[in-house]
Formats: C-alpha cells, sequence, structure tokens
C-alpha cells in the first residue's frame, strides 16, 4: 500500500472506516461469534480454522488473556456494555491463577485481562490482583544469575520472559515495593547481556547453572535452531525491551528496542510478514502471521516512546498491519475459517497449531489496530 493510500487510510480509521476499521469489525464479528458460540472457554489455536478446545499440548496454557485482552478493547468502542460485561466474566475466571507458581506467564495472563481493566477502572480489587500475580511471578527470580525462569527447568530463560516482566513492573508500581521493580529491571538487563545478539538477533532460550548463576548455553523450542532467530520470539523482544525502558526509563532498554526494531526491518525488508525463523535456509511456510502482529504492536509502541524514530517505526507498522489486513491474512466472515489472522504457527517442530490461527496472533493484531484507531490513548 502506497504511503498516500495509507495516509487516508489512517484519517478514515479514526472515522471508523477504512481498511483498519474494517479489519477491527471483523475482529469483533470473529471474538463475538466464538464467545457466544463457546462462552467461557479459552482455546489457544484452530485447527483446520476452527477453534480447538483441548488441553495445550505443549506449555502450561498461558494464551488465556489474550482472548479476555481483545474483550476489553472492544469495550472502549461499546455503548451497550456487552463487552465490558464479558470482559469482566472472563477477567474473573482467570483470577486464580494470580497464585500459580507452576509457569512464567503470569504476565501474559494478567497484563492483557486485568491490567485493561484496571487501566480503565483502577479499584482494589483490580489493583490486589496486579500485585499478587506480580509477586507470584517474581517468586521465579534466581539472584545468582538475576533472571527469571521458565517453567521449563530452573535454569533456563525464555526470551518471552520480557512479555512477562511489566506484571512485575506494575505490582512494584501499585504496592510501593521497589525490589520488585530492580527484579524485573535485573531480569531484563540479563536478557539483554544473553540473549541479544551483536548482531541485532536474539536467542529463544538461555540456559544457567542455577547454583552458580553460571551462563551456559543457548537453545530453542521453536526455533530452527540453537543460533538463530525465532522470529516471535524477536517481536515479543521488540515489545518486552519497550515496555522496560518505559517502566525503567533505562537509556539501554530504548538502545536494544531500536536494535531488534532495525533487525527487523532489515531482515523481514518488504516482506512484511516473517516466516517462523529468519535463520531456516529452506522456511517450510512463508510466514508466521502472529510474529508480524506482535512485531506491528511493538513497532507502534515503539514509536510513541522514542521521540527521535516515531515516523520510522510507525511507517513500517503501517505497513506490516496493512498487510496483515489483506485476504491473505485476515479471515473472511462466513467462510468458516473462526479465527481471525490465517497463517499463525504455535509450534512448527511439534507440529502444533500450524499454519492456523492462534490467540496471540489475533490479540496483538487486534491491539495494533486498536493503537492506530484510538490513536495509541489506551492499551
Ligand atoms: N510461549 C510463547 C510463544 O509461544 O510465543
Amino acid at each position: 500500500m502506497s504511503e498516500l493510500a495509507l495516509d487516508r487510510g489512517r484519517a478514515a480509521d479514526r472515522a471508523g472506516s477504512g481498511v483498519f476499521g474494517a479489519a477491527y469489525s471483523t475482529a469483533r464479528h470473529q471474538v463475538r461469534r466464538l464467545v457466544n458460540e463457546y462462552p467461557r472457554a479459552f482455546p489457544t489455536f484452530t485447527s483446520s480454522g476452527r477453534w480447538d478446545f483441548e488441553e495445550d499440548p505443549w506449555a502450561p496454557t498461558w494464551s488465556a488473556g489474550f482472548l479476555t485482552g481483545m474483550l476489553w478493547m472492544f469495550s472502549d468502542s461499546d455503548g451497550t456494555g456487552w463487552w465490558r460485561e464479558r470482559a469482566e466474566e472472563y477477567s474473573g475466571l482467570l483470577e486464580p491463577r494470580k497464585h500459580d507458581t507452576g509457569t512464567h506467564d503470569i504476565g501474559f495472563l494478567f497484563t492483557p485481562s486485568w491490567g485493561r481493566w484496571h487501566q480503565r477502572f483502577p479499584d482494589d480489587r483490580t489493583r490486589d490482583v496486579l500485585i499478587t500475580a506480580g509477586r507470584t511471578m517474581a517468586q521465579r527470580y534466581n539472584p545468582r544469575g538475576r533472571y527469571l525462569s521458565t517453567w521449563v527447568a530452573p535454569g533456563s530463560t525464555f526470551i518471552d520472559v520480557m512479555m512477562n516482566i511489566e506484571v512485575i513492573f506494575q505490582a512494584a508500581q501499585l504496592s510501593g515495593d521497589a525490589e520488585l521493580a530492580d527484579i524485573a529491571h535485573a531480569h531484563a538487563r540479563t536478557s539483554r547481556r544473553f540473549l541479544v545478539r551483536g548482531d541485532g538477533t536474539s536467542v529463544h532460550e538461555g540456559w544457567f547453572d542455577p547454583d552458580t548463576g553460571v551462563f551456559e548455553r543457548t537453545a530453542t523450542h521453536q526455533g530452527y535452531r540453537a543460533d538463530s532467530s525465532w522470529v516471535r520470539g524477536h517481536s515479543w523482544a521488540i515489545y518486552g525491551f519497550t515496555d522496560a525502558f518505559v517502566w525503567t526509563g533505562d537509556p539501554d532498554m530504548l538502545d536494544t528496542a531500536r536494535l531488534l526494531a532495525d533487525t527487523y526491518i532489515d531482515r523481514t525488508g518488504d516482506a512484511l510478514v516473517p516466516p517462523n525463523d529468519w535463520e531456516d535456509p529452506q522456511p517450510p511456510l512463508p510466514h508466521e502471521s502472529s510474529a508480524g502482529a506482535i512485531a506491528a504492536a511493538a513497532l507502534l509502541r515503539l514509536g510513541d516512546a522514542d521521540p527521535a524514530n516515531t515516523e520510522r517505526y510507525r511507517r513500517y507498522a503501517l505497513r506490516l498491519l496493512a498487510a496483515l489486513c489483506g485476504p491473505e491474512f485476515l479471515a473472511s466472515p462466513g467462510s468458516g475459517w473462526e479465527g481471525v489472522l490465517k497463517h499463525g504457527t504455535y509450534h512448527y517442530n511439534n507440529g502444533v497449531g500450524v499454519d492456523e490461527s492462534v490467540m496471540w496472533g489475533d490479540h496483538y493484531f487486534v491491539e495494533a489496530l486498536h493503537h492506530v484507531i484510538h490513536g495509541g490513548r489506551q492499551r
């Protein structure tokens, strides 16, 4: 799409029509249908385009915050109260997970859901849930290695954990407990040191000796190999380091977010929507749309946080978002495809959710659209 068409589209989208406004309506339609047909269910990915309700076959269930987060975003432009009612109901279903010490994905569960609730209607209940969730997440901190461990093992950390530290920063702010903020910041600095390479690519998993804290090696689960670049992890990293900068003001966090963003733009270029792994010499599928959706949302946030580069990141994010709004990626209502974004992949190596809709892809696509339509005012 040309710059002129994008500018016209943006103006139209602010007025509620245009390519982004139309895609937002499509997403809202698909999500309403899911909620009406399968109330109180939290699917993670589709199978042949239909939501799959089996237990997550790979990780401790982690994606329920994304559906809930979309309900909150849709509630912003709803005069009937229907979306807010659903958003509160679904958030309530997640509340017991605030004590879940079996996963590092506490931020994925609580920031899009209770974080959005608190942003819109702060009260003691939302505050207490976020503080408890943040404290639970902080229990994963290893002070010797200065990292937060994953559900895989006490010696493992993932690049995705960068998406789960905001709940700790927020708990620190809401409770006044500065030690929590120190933990989140220390984890981000460790991730910078060991999970971001000199060439601006990122590592999926880092392994430490949990007793001494010594860093041992890199690895991957969903990427091509240990020394390659799993792009969804990279997109999580752009977003996570941007948030770490917003919470701490640490210029190294901003430099890191910029480095990662520039790498995404250089590596993906005019293709806009990346493959699963940039280093895979023969990618089995051309696209992993959820990595693109997360990158679009992250670049918009980075553009807001980095006034010196706002236009550069925003321009690329809008081109990427426009590509995702095209017929190749956006499901068409009535086609029988139940998700929003097609051509996402959860775990190619394990054959889980391959070339399907994945809930986080739908969520960050909606978040990027919401950002454009609402001018970045509400998350
Ligand atoms: N567990 C995070 C992801 O699959 O992206």
